[in-house]
């Protein structure tokens, strides 16, 4: 499907890469600057999305099958799709994703080890056949990342427990990121590889420097985003 308004990036990474935080802090920046800007995520970002990822998250359910996961998370993004995504990308508006389609190949795919084609055509029917215009793939060593993942427990739900992938082995995490990192090779137009593993604030200067430009090239070559100098 070829799309002529709006401008969708996304935001992907391993545990802990701080893909949120970057997520919203390009939010605010770009909101500042006059972009009109929708931030969501996945799993969730619907009434029944946000349900699903209780289920898929929930660290009691591990009888969940890998097949029954991929499904949940396809499940969640037809509806965000055409609840959310679409409808604020017909609009002429930047939408920044936590998470889309690459997550379920590196996460179901790579790291669980299901047939990345199904993967593949089963993202592009979810999606209806939307591709990102742009993927910050924010990428740092999973120790790394798992460390910042448990602090956060810490510090924000001292008595919140791991979520179901945060309780798979390190080994399943590091071919998360090979992942990643293969199908930003397969991608190189699409997807910009970010050193997450400097301070926040740093990759945040990062994030911005990447995505203003493209997105003020954009408006110039006449692109139907609604930005500064446009209502
Ligand atoms: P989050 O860390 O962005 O909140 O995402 C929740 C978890 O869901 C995270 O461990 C990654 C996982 N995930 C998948 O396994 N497949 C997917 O398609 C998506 C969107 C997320």
């Amino acid at each position: 499907m070829t799309r002529s308004t709006g401008y969708l990036i996304t935001f992907e990474g391993t545990e802990g890469s701080g893909k949120t935080t970057q997520a919203e802090g390009l939010e605010k920046f770009l909101k500042n600057k006059g972009w009109q800007c929708k931030l969501t995520r996945e799993p969730g970002g619907t009434l029944v999305g946000d349900q699903v990822r209780k289920i898929l998250l929930s660290s009691e359910n591990n009888e969940l099958t890998p097949l029954g996961e991929l499904f949940l998370y396809e499940a969640s993004r037809v509806q965000h799709v055409l609840q959310v995504i679409e409808p604020a990308l017909e609009k002429g508006m930047v939408v920044l994703c936590d998470r889309f389609c690459d997550a379920t190949l590196a996460y179901q795919g790579y790291a669980r080890h299901l047939d990345l084609k199904m993967v593949e055509h089963l993202n592009r029917l979810a999606s209806q056949g939307i591709v990102p215009d742009l993927t910050l793939l924010l990428d740092c060593p999973v120790e790394m990342g798992l460390g910042r993942a448990s602090q956060r427990i810490d510090a924000r739900e001292p008595a919140a427990k791991e979520d179901r992938f945060e309780r798979e082995s390190i080994a399943f995490h590091q071919r998360v990121r090979e992942g990643y990192l293969q199908i930003a090779r397969n991608h190189p137009g699409r997807i910009r590889v970010i050193d997450a593993s400097l301070k926040a604030p740093e990759v945040h200067r990062t994030v911005c420097n990447v995505v203003e430009p493209i997105l003020r090239e954009v408006l110039a070559q006449g692109g139907s985003v609604s930005g500064l100098g446009r209502e």
